[in-house]
């Protein structure tokens, strides 16, 4: 397998072949160790490190939780949990058990100062069995609430006057839940560690596909020169979640999408596109370039906010499975009538030398039709002159992809000419995949960071000054969704998400780029037939767009632009007068009559539901049915039976 090693390590880690290099010697207390996180995340985390070799033989895991374990009976639920949630396709019994034989446990609750002389006396006694050399890793899987009585506590057990050997702390988000409570949070560990010991974790940035965003941009000479407003368009973020919030209502409700995923993952993907290059990978050459980076991050006023920022919530709807999932409001631990939003889209502007005027947008969101994080950077057009005179009626952007989970690669697409003696163009891409160029990582990015960590290496973690810029920036988006109540649930889970969330782009003159695969477009009964070359050129032409219940899609007597598929949801399709002549859905198409025909269009056609289509237009559309003559066939059998269109009509639309 790839390495589990961050690259910016280079120095320490071993490339794999090679001679690994194991981590510094330690023993791991866990706060929470009963909980969640260990299990899912902690866990599998640790036995990938076993099975690469990384984790030293002098090496210990120490569990703390109120639970009532015993060392005996914590080994045992982890065992049997280990098998539920490694990553690994094949389970080696005997490296878990070389895991499983160095975890111990302590009951005890985190205001105890008894619990914590025990721990510090089975420290003590794991320290000079297993020659940890006085190194100490206090891993926090707890809330951020308890920080502060947890390391007050650890100071009163005497784990900071014992001299010998490092001593470092991880704490799990949320940092603060705004500016003020980021400020407190941050003034209490600083209480009782310094910054050199404190590593707050970014799950994402244990991301392979996130670390790769600075090797590629900073080893290959082709982009980098193009990295700034001078030639790029805008930069969209997307990070899309097909589950809900998954039993964790609670705590979601006080959050929201813009502290869950916008001010923290999506802030430090961001700093990683966008920063300077930094002289060296050094922890603090790379930190101090993120913040300077965030700092130059335009701070709204209300009125900004209003104008660049979108909330969303979901109502019922339904799962990727197509069963019914209910809305926010009706999950467990979620008030009836909660406000907390599910989906955010936000633009955003660096005001700095590299960025001025280059629009940032952020869009997150739970209970949408699909899992997928993906980075678009979009170029500036080419001047179209060469073109004037030639059947080309506008010329697309070249757009870089990085598609960071769950396809892991990079994606440049481009325009070619299409085969023909005439000139006309496709767009085409050319992708890196990770699954083909390497083996597969098995790695979950927890790896990555607690193996920095037992290096002290902090590059992948956030640092105060980074943790209260992004707040900064945060803060008056929260300020003006508190204060100016919006119209929820307003997308149907399973969806694209809010219809205002793509209206912020086109009032932009430009559309987030949804990405499609074939799975997708072989569930649409008119492509279920359809090749992969029509699938792949259909795949880059086919625009999303959306609808809420009762909007006008077309209007009868208009010139027909484009025609669409229904993706989900219901449309009414009504004549001149209003008489209702068909209802349509799922895998349905319409709109495609004056397309073939370049008459007005014949009917009016509106949204019954949430609706999600693909759009496809004129132009494509002509391309498409003069490259693939299988689907003109289905179309018109279709449009044959529906408006009496003949196929004369269409080839003399054609010449
Ligand atoms: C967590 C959020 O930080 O990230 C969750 O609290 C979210 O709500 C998760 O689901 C997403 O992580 P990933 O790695 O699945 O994209």
């Amino acid at each position: 397998m790839t390495q589990p090693i961050s690259f910016l390590n280079a120095g320490r880690a071993s490339s794999a072949g090679s001679a690994q290099v194991c981590a510094e010697p330690c023993v791991l207390v866990i706060f929470g160790a009963s909980g969640d996180l260990t299990k899912r995340l902690l866990l599998p985390a640790f036995y990938n490190l076993a099975c690469d070799g990384l984790l030293p033989e002098q090496f210990a895991i120490v569990g703390l939780a109120m639970d009532e374990f015993t060392t005996e009976s914590f080994r045992e639920k982890m065992s049997n949990e280990i098998k539920q949630f490694s990553t690994r396709k094949e389970f080696n019994a005997k490296t878990w058990d070389w895991l499983c034989s160095r975890l111990y446990y302590t009951q005890g609750k985190f205001d105890d100062i008894a619990a914590f002389a025990r721990l510090a006396e089975l420290v003590s006694k794991l320290d000079i069995q297993y020659q940890a050399r006085g190194n100490v890793l206090f891993y926090m899987a707890t809330p951020p609430s308890v920080f502060g009585l947890i390391s007050g506590n650890l100071e009163k057990a005497g784990f900071k006057t014992s001299s010998a050997g490092w001593k470092r702390i991880i704490v799990e988000k949320p940092f603060g839940n705004d500016l003020p409570s980021a400020i407190a949070l941050n003034r209490e560990i600083l209480k009782y560690w310094t910054e050199d010991q404190i590593y707050r974790i970014d799950h994402y940035l244990g991301k392979e596909t996130v670390q790769n965003i600075i090797a590629f941009r900073f080893s290959n000479g082709m982009f980098e020169p193009l990295w700034n407003r001078n030639f790029i368009d805008h930069i969209q973020f997307s990070v899309a979640e097909a589950v809900g919030v998954e039993g964790r209502g609670a705590y979601y409700d006080r959050s929201g999408v813009l502290r869950d995923m916008l001010q923290n993952h999506m802030f430090q993907m961001l700093a990683y596109l966008c920063m300077e290059p930094p002289s060296s990978f050094a922890p603090e050459a790379v930190r101090n370039e993120k913040s300077k980076v965030l700092e130059a991050m335009r701070i709204m006023d209300a009125s900004g906010v209003r104008a660049n920022t979108v909330r969303g919530q979901y109502g019922p709807g339904r799962g990727p499975d197509g069963k019914p999932v209910p809305g926010y409001r009706e999950e467990p631990s979620v008030p009836a009538q909660s406000t907390t939003e599910t989906f955010a889209a936000v633009k955003l502007f660096i005001d700095n030398w590299r960025w001025l005027g280059v629009p940032i947008y952020l869009r997150s969101g739970k209970r949408l039709w699909k899992r997928g994080t993906e980075i678009v950077v979009q170029l500036k057009s080419p001047p179209d002159v060469v073109f004037r005179g030639t059947t080309v009626e506008s010329l697309e952007p070249n757009r870089l992809i990085f598609h960071i989970q769950p396809d892991q690669g990079i994606e440049l697409r481009f325009q070619a000419k299409t085969p023909g003696p005439s000139m006309s163009l496709q767009n085409v891409n050319m992708r890196f995949d990770y699954s083909q160029a390497f083996t597969a990582s098995r790695a979950i990015g927890y790896e990555v960071l607690i193996y920095n960590c037992m290096n002290g290496d902090a590059t992948l973690f956030s640092r105060t000054d980074l943790v209260e810029t992004a707040w900064r920036v945060a803060q008056p988006i929260l300020d003006v969704w508190k204060n100016e109540p919006a119209d929820l649930p307003n997308y149907a889970a399973g969806t694209w998400g809010p219809k205002a969330a793509f209206e912020l782009m086109e009032r932009d003159g430009r559309k987030w780029i949804e990405i499609l695969n074939r799975e997708t477009l072989q569930k649409v009964p008119l492509f279920e037939t359809a090749d992969s070359v029509l699938l792949a050129s259909l795949i880059m032409a086919l625009k999303p767009v959306v609808f809420q219940p009762d909007d006008l899609v077309i209007r009868q007597g208009e010139i027909g632009r484009e025609m669409y598929l229904i993706s989900r949801g219901k449309v009414d399709v009504t004549d001149g007068s209003g008489k209702a002549l068909a209802t349509l859905g799922e895998g349905d198409f319409f709109g495609e009559a004056s397309l073939l025909t370049s008459a007005p269009r014949n009917a009016t056609v509106r949204a019954q539901s949430y609706c999600d289509f693909f759009a496809l237009d004129k132009s494509d559309f002509k391309r498409v049915l003069r490259d693939h003559p299988q689907f003109l066939e289905s179309l018109m059998e279709i449009a044959r039976t529906r408006y009496n269109v003949s196929a004369e009509e269409v080839s003399s639309e054609e010449d």
